[in-house]
């Protein structure tokens, strides 16, 4: 019975260990779990900290992207109300030199209706250039002195041919537009004796001639020239009395910028 009685005792002083090293341990489990918990406390907090940073950042940017796009529209609308200023002024200074300048209106007509925008050239409207000067085939006949009047009145006189080139031109525009029709030239014999002038009293002579058959001098008829495109350029001037009626061709020198 005493030993069995000791063997109890060693029992339950062995037992008595074995809680004690389990509450032990219990102990030691319980301080690394503590670690732990911490640890990732730390993380948590290092985290969020780096969110708000991201978030600060974040604000930043937007704020800054918000203030720099502000004053870039800021800036755009500054030169919007600038450039608007200056079109203005452009179109009172534009409109003031078309109505002192009426004639600006003949060299720079009106291409677009719509839009009103203008093309300028060296010729007035209906006028064709060649070379140095500009031509105007009339639609309407008259006389030839009332011709000439009515190219005065446009700035310019019946035409004058001083090249084989210009001849070749009025030939060409003449029988392009013409139904069988002739055109006064600035062909004209003078009263005193002084033989074929040309509408500016320069002699004829001078020049290059283009009559179908040259003039009868002893004719004692007032009589003009005139351009009848035929089939040769070089003969289409024709004597005919300065009293009929028939279209007429223009010229003015072109507009230059001196
Ligand atoms: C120029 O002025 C005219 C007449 O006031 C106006 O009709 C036109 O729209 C203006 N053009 C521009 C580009 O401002
Ligand atoms: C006039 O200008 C408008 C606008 O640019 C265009 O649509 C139209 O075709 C133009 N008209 C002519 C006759 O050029």
């Amino acid at each position: 019975m005493q030993a069995g009685a000791l063997s109890g005792e060693t029992m339950g002083v062995n037992n008595g260990l074995a809680l004690l090293e389990e509450q032990q341990q219990e102990t030691s489990t319980d301080k690394s779990w503590l670690g732990q918990y911490r640890q990732l406390a730390h993380y948590f907090s290092l985290l969020c900290f780096l969110l708000i940073i991201i978030t600060l950042l974040q604000t930043l940017c937007l704020v800054q992207i918000t203030l720099v796009s502000q004053s870039q529209s800021t800036l755009q609308e500054s030169k919007l109300r600038d450039a608007t200023h200056r079109l203005e002024k452009l179109n009172q200074s534009y409109r003031l030199l078309f109505s002192q300048y009426p004639a600006l209106n003949q060299y720079c007509p009106v291409s677009n209706a719509t839009t009103g925008e203008r093309v300028c050239g060296p010729c007035p409207a209906g006028w064709t250039l060649q070379g140095e000067k500009c031509f105007l085939f009339s639609q309407d006949r008259a006389d030839w002195i009332s011709s000439q009047y009515r190219c005065m009145t446009l700035g310019g006189a019946v035409a004058t041919v001083r090249t084989e080139e210009e001849q070749l031109f009025l030939w060409n525009k003449a029988k392009s537009l013409s139904q069988g029709d002739s055109y006064w030239l600035g062909l004209r014999i003078s009263g005193d004796g002084g033989g074929w002038q040309w509408s500016d009293g320069s002699p004829v002579e001078k020049g290059p001639g283009f009559w179908e058959r040259e003039p009868d001098k002893t004719d004692s008829r007032e009589l003009c020239g005139r351009l009848t495109p035929g089939d040769n350029y070089r003969k289409s001037w024709y004597t005919y009395r300065c009293s009929n009626l028939l279209k007429r061709i223009c010229e003015r020198r072109r507009a230059t910028l001196q």
